[in-house]
């Protein structure tokens, strides 16, 4: 898709205001300048913008600002780098008012979020209610009228801003389960925007979507949307079978008739799967590096160079199944099935969402157990479990990849995982085991991973022995396998597929 941008004087603008700025007026150094009634033709938006503020001693920080971990960003950076659109989301800093600016050649549009939103909106109903009611309710979630208040707000700030910047008939694109409301605010404002959504975590079956109070709003709001995608097709099916059961829409081949107040249909929704990828490009041009290869014979090196290095990397979070891959790996070291001497698991658990306390109890829960496993099983020189709460730049995750024999990846319920598609794509021998919790969307392609339920924990144990002693050549067979899968299927073919659909829909919609 071709996108275009034309940038727009503001006389009433003078020069500190109407460029990139900081709470207290200072220009972003290094940034350049983007007008704030710049127009778009392409525009992508997310709870967050993929920078966040960093000083400058900050590994990975440039001109004060750094592209922000995480596999939103990965997924979309490389498209909005190639297209000339702009990029609406909070910028990270709480009570910070920043003006659009640009960095890493791609046009942002901050939205502001206060210390209030962050608890209500973000905390409370984006992450202590929809989380975990989207993942099966692993844990509780909680309901509460104040958090929906704000994120009602903050979805229309959000909403705001985009109709501020889109150029007529622009297409946008909606991202995730903070912004839900948002395709209806839009529709409702600029009926000539094509509106996408794409929900990157699951979607719940009725029987638990039932639960939420404003169950009618969010499907309301999501059908704003010209097409709605989803990670695998049963997550679409759960919102269709959501839309007729509790909006009583009539649904057809995933398309919705949506009806206006009046009862007559406004606009057709579609409700499709694009599972989500990865930049294959990025990952085996970085596990080709001779550093990395070398830093990656390092860190075995480092570890006293075991026989088989176990790899876990996951943010902290309770939908990852870290305390169940815990459990299975401390019973495998009681049973004498693996040694310190012979195998070392490297948990990466990057912090994430620390001020939850579903997120502060599983912290404390996590590290107690890796201390009291290192505890009982370590030796002076070696080490059961090395647990890094750290984020790590990409580079260092490849070397990690192509270190570890054995991927763990235990999700409990995760809408795709792309640790998992990462640690396949960095296998270019086509050596390694990857462990691959059935309950994960990636376990929909990548079928020649050992799948497994991580609530079995025998089968769990019995799955990560069967990695440690795969043979090489059935693991070069499950490996070569799914290295084609994800090889055919990148970040790229899944955003022109998505937006050539919307594209698709909304010229026949309108014929
Ligand atoms: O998986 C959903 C997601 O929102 C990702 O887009 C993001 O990388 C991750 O969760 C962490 O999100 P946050 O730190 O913004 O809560």
């Amino acid at each position: 898709m071709q996108a275009t941008k034309h940038a727009e004087s503001d006389p009433e603008s003078n020069g500190a205001d109407a460029h990139g700025t900081d709470a207290h007026g200072t220009s972003a150094p290094g940034t350049s300048d983007t007008a704030s009634d710049a127009q778009y033709d392409f525009m992508v938006v997310s709870n967050r913008l993929p920078v966040d503020r960093c000083s400058p001693d900050e590994p990975g920080c440039e001109d004060g600002w750094r592209r922000s971990p995480g596999g939103l960003v990965t997924a979309l950076a490389p498209m909005m780098t190639k297209t000339d659109g702009a990029w609406v989301g909070w910028h990270g800093a709480p009570d910070e008012h920043v003006q659009p600016f640009s960095h890493g050649g791609i046009d942002l549009v901050p939205v502001q979020l206060s210390t209030h939103d962050i608890e209500f909106f973000y905390e409370g109903f984006s992450n202590s209610t929809l989380w975990p009611l989207y993942h099966d309710v692993i844990a509780p979630p909680e309901f509460h009228r104040t958090w929906w208040d704000s994120y009602r707000k903050v979805n229309r700030r959000f909403a705001d801003a985009v109709i501020h910047h889109a150029n007529p008939g622009a297409t946008v694109w909606v991202q995730d389960y903070q912004l839900q409301l948002v395709p209806k605010m839009l529709r409702e404002a600029r009926p000539d925007l094509k509106i996408g959504f794409f929900n990157h975590i699951p979607f719940p079956p009725p029987e638990i979507f039932a639960q939420l109070p404003w169950r009618r709003a969010i499907i309301d709001g999501l059908l704003g949307a010209d097409l709605v995608g989803f990670q695998r097709p049963s997550d679409a099916g759960n919102f269709m079978r959501s839309a007729r059961r509790f909006l009583g829409a009539s649904v057809k081949q995933q398309q919705i008739h949506v009806k206006g107040a009046d009862g007559k249909t406004t606009h057709i929704a579609r409700a499709q799967a694009f599972p989500i990828s990865i930049d294959v490009k990025q990952i085996s041009e970085l596990a080709r590096n001779p550093e990395i290869v070398e830093r990656s014979r390092q860190i075995r090196r480092d570890l006293g160079s075991p026989k088989t290095i176990l790899l876990g990397v996951d943010r902290l979070d309770y939908t990852k199944g870290i305390r169940h891959r815990l459990k299975a790996y401390e019973e495998l070291l009681a049973d004498g099935k693996v040694s310190v001497e012979d195998a070392t698991l490297i948990q990466v658990a990057s912090p994430s969402r620390e001020r939850v306390e579903h997120y502060r109890l599983l912290r404390e829960e996590v590290e107690g157990t890796v201390g009291h496993i290192n505890g009982t099983y370590d030796t002076m020189q070696n080490t059961a479990v090395r647990y890094l709460h750290h984020s790590y730049p990409i580079e260092e995750m490849v070397a990690l990849y192509l270190a570890a024999d054995v991927m763990l990846v235990t999700a409990l319920r995760d809408g795709m995982n792309l640790v998992a598609k990462e640690y396949v794509t960095a296998r270019t021998n086509n050596d390694g085991a990857l462990v691959l919790s059935e309950f994960a969307g990636a376990a929909d392609q990548l079928k020649q991973a050992l799948l497994m339920n991580p609530h079995d924990i025998d089968g769990l144990k019995d799955t990560i022995m069967k990695a440690v002693n795969m043979q090489p050549a059935e693991a070069a067979r499950r490996m070569r396998s799914m290295r084609k899968q994800i090889l055919d299927h990148d970040v790229d073919l899944w955003s022109s597929d998505f937006l050539s659909t919307l594209e698709e829909k909304v010229i026949r919609d309108d014929s």
